[in-house]
């Protein structure tokens, strides 16, 4: 929930009569937490309930996913690099990690879909690594670009129509809830002035979505639903997400990672500094390029590369997008390390010395913080280097 939106057409008042060229639109409460939480109405040509089948379905890898049987505490090196893409952002999902609280994804679709998607478990937030194109939901159509984060609320039935071939989102999905963290609000609910982000830097859809056959097709209209990781598809015989205008604070949103406003200091800040989204027991970190830590006094500087730590209550996970990673040697753009509470983790040996005297950090990466263990699944071990937990031993001439 980011602010109060209205788009096309609504009655003065919820639940009263409205019409649209003499026909009578039917009103839908969108609602979270039961009626308590936030919410936002919407006025369908068509009522979105009158389905007409409804069958299972299967995607292995996203639905069901497979957890690895046996996970000996490591530090991992997962390569998304190797993960083949294909298919439509269903077809082409793959759970990687995952616990009660999240699951992450790496979808690498190479065509936009013909079927729109409702997750009934959780929130979602894709990262868009690479690609861009249109994310078309009952909410209207909301443009994204690369290195945007993408928050689509629990419930709401979305598209994903893509620019070209080549794309590649990481997702997060939260079983409970994904937002702006109460630490960015003041008690109204406003963004702070001090928050990394303003409400002005929050996309939101800029048209109602429009059916056509022509981009929509025929009936049977076709919506898969993921509810306790089982998918069902609703088949309808109109298009079920005609929707004639809407307000409310539920909406999907999209947000530039490059807009994000890092914090410096005099010495090295802790990463809960970077903190942009957060669900429940886990948080969303980004790590932009940024001035780093300047302290300069009797001959002692600062050192800007990221101290040993032992986060001994949660796991953590960075993806890693573009830059110079200054903390970790063997790691490329697309990879994703994991570094398990119960052991400590810290840079790569030289990176800790070497970074003294940096002034700019032009590292680009994802951060997440569990505080439950993450389970691997089977893909994601098959894209482990699994040399990786080894790669802090300080060898001769190395
Ligand atoms: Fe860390």
């Amino acid at each position: 929930m980011i602010h109060y939106h209205k788009l096309g057409i609504v009655p003065p008042k919820p639940h009263i009569t409205m019409y649209e060229e003499g026909k009578l639109l039917m009103e839908q409460c969108f609602t979270r937490q039961g009626f308590e939480g936030p919410y936002s109405t919407l006025y369908f040509r068509e009522p979105p309930t009158d389905e007409c089948a409804v069958e299972k379905l299967a995607i292995p890898g996203f639905c069901p996913f497979e957890p690895l049987a046996e996970q000996p505490l490591y530090r991992r090196h997962i390569r998304t690099q190797e993960l083949k893409a294909s298919g439509d952002f269903l077809d082409a999902r793959r759970v990687l990690m995952f616990n009660s609280d999240i699951q992450m994804s790496m979808v690498k679709p190479t065509v936009s879909s013909p079927r729109f998607f409702t997750n009934g478990d959780g929130d979602e937030c894709y990262f868009v690594y690479k690609g861009s194109g249109r994310l078309e939901s009952m909410f209207g159509v909301l443009s994204f670009r690369e290195h945007d984060y993408i928050l689509i609320p629990r419930g709401t039935p979305y598209r994903f129509q893509f620019d070209n071939a080549d794309n590649e989102l990481f997702a997060f999905e939260g079983t409970g809830w994904i937002d702006v963290p109460n630490e960015w609000r003041n008690n109204h609910g406003q963004i702070t002035d001090y928050a990394p982000y303003s409400h002005r830097d929050f996309r939101i859809p800029e048209s109602l979505l429009a059916y056509s056959e022509a981009t929509h097709g025929k009936a049977p209209h076709k919506l898969v639903v993921k509810r306790d990781n089982t998918l069902t598809v609703h088949q309808f015989d109109h298009f079920p997400h005609d929707v004639a205008g809407w307000d409310g604070s539920v909406y999907p949103v999209a947000f530039n990672i490059h807009d994000y406003q890092p914090k410096t200091a005099t010495v090295h800040l802790p990463p809960t500094i970077h903190i942009t989204f957060a669900g429940n027991e886990f948080v969303i970190c980004s790590f932009v390029p940024r001035k780093v830590d300047y302290y300069d006094k009797d001959g002692l500087k600062a050192i800007p590369c990221p101290y040993g730590h032992a986060s001994v209550h949660m796991d953590e996970i960075l993806f890693y997008v573009a830059g110079n990673f200054t903390s970790r040697k063997g790691i490329d753009s697309g990879s994703i390390s994991l570094h398990p509470a119960g052991i400590p983790h810290g840079p790569h040996p030289g990176t800790y010395e070497g970074s003294i005297g940096h002034e700019r950090s032009s590292e680009l990466a994802v951060m997440c913080d569990t505080y439950k263990k993450l389970h691997l699944t089977t893909v994601a071990h098959d894209l482990e280097d699994k040399d990786y937990h080894m790669t802090w031993l300080q060898k001769e001439g190395g």
